[in-house]
């Protein structure tokens, strides 16, 4: 078995996997196994990006809290109760415990083993019998704090409190989502996330591939999006996000047996963008499914090499849920976008257990799958900034 995965010529062989995508070759599938490589991956990608963790409607009111977990990372996501939106690690800074799970509305956490209580910004406010303990200074044990920034509605944190703002590295693809007006669209909580068994690059992949629509999904279904229309409109590796484009065979396309949208279309829309879905990637954790009546956000958090569990949330225009037949038209979709994810999460499943064989290619790619370029580019350029280091980075500039 390889145990040092991680070395030069591994890294060096990256770059085949983004130059031009008529030359290029898929990531090696070590990418999407290998334990050490997923190590590797959280100091590079998660310990460093914006992630997203949830709608700013799921802490609408003071007090209100939502627990989630993304490489593991027990997540605390509050308001506070002068308004403001905290993230904070949820680990208890006594002994490890979980200060909260679940959701709810709250005054502050009191842990539950020992009783140590938190403010909602994750101060640490009282800590029973702790008087006979030398130098125990309060202040040095509150909840460690992540950076939050708001985006489109979406609650982004950052576990480098330092990192640089996301919104100016998404310009591109914030221009071309603003007629949906994200920010005050309206959806549910989403239900609770299952447990995928593959990578999670498997899955994002999935989510921005062109080229799967008119074989995977051939049908009454689907074949209104045609691989055909894929359009990549280009992104540089250093920005946070990227975006495919499908044009449509008809005006408001949706995912349902009547092919047309059911829903009240999103009213800021162009006519370009009413002829077209659109699929935006925030990557490593969002990836976005547009169409004219309704909006599929995708949270992916890995929780091991071969493991992930994604939060598969909705997004309607104002007041649409006010109709009283909202809920049978949402049943149309929901009906029609079951019956698309089955299909993919199969796939999904037998890549992994493919990507595992010792026949596993570095594969070829069509022109279809001109994200999954972006995604390489994206992704490797984080990789080697992490392998090489700082120090090397250096030599580099001044050589
Ligand atoms: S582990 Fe939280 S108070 Fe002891
Ligand atoms: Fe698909």
């Amino acid at each position: 078995m390889p145990t040092n995965l991680l070395s030069d010529s591994f890294f060096e062989s990256l770059a085949a996997s983004t130059c031009d995508l008529a030359e290029a070759v898929t990531l090696p599938p070590a990418c999407y196994t290998s334990a050490e490589f997923y190590e590797f991956e959280k100091e590079a990608l998660y310990a460093h990006e914006w992630l997203c963790v949830g709608r700013e409607s799921f802490v609408a009111r003071p007090g209100d809290f939502f627990t989630t977990r993304i490489i593991g990372e027990p997540i605390i996501v509050s308001r506070t109760l002068t308004g403001e939106i905290k993230a904070m690690s949820a680990v208890c800074q006594h002994r490890a415990m979980l200060v909260a799970e679940g959701h709810g509305n709250a005054r502050g956490f009191v842990c539950p083993y020992h009783h140590w209580s938190y403010a909602l910004d994750g101060k640490l406010v009282g800590a029973p019998a702790m008087n006979k303990t030398c130098d125990f200074d309060k202040a040095a044990n509150s909840l460690p704090a992540f950076a939050v920034e708001l985006w489109n509605g979406f609650i982004f944190i950052n576990f480098d409190v330092d990192a640089a703002p996301l919104a100016p590295r998404l310009a591109k693809v914030a221009e071309a989502i603003a007629g949906y007006d994200l920010a005050n669209a309206e959806g549910p909580r989403p239900d609770p996330a299952p447990t995928l068994p593959w990578n999670w690059k498997v899955m994002f992949e999935n989510n921005n591939d062109g080229y799967h629509a008119s074989r995977l999904h051939q049908g009454p279904l689907h074949d209104f999006v045609p691989s055909g229309r894929a359009e990549f409109p280009p992104s540089l590796p250093e920005e946070a996000g990227f975006l495919r484009f499908n044009g449509t065979l008809h005006a408001d396309a949706s995912f349902n047996a009547t092919q047309r949208a059911v829903l009240p279309i999103f009213p800021g829309l162009s006519d370009e963008a009413r002829n077209r879905m659109t699929f935006a990637n925030v990557p490593p954790t969002l990836s976005l499914v547009m169409t004219s009546d309704m909006v599929i956000y995708l949270i992916l958090r890995p929780n091991g090499p071969e493991s992930l569990e994604m939060d598969t949330g909705l997004l309607f225009a104002p007041g649409a849920m006010k109709d009283p037949a909202f809920e049978h038209k949402l049943d149309m979709n929901m009906r029609a976008t079951a019956h698309i994810i089955a299909q993919d999460m199969h796939v999904d499943e037998c890549v992994q257990v493919g990507l595992r064989s010792r026949f596993a290619p570095r594969g070829r790619y069509s022109w279809q799958e001109g994200a999954q370029g972006q995604f390489n580019a994206w992704l490797v350029h984080r990789y080697l900034a992490t392998h090489q280091g700082p120090s090397e980075a250096l030599r580099f500039a001044a050589e």
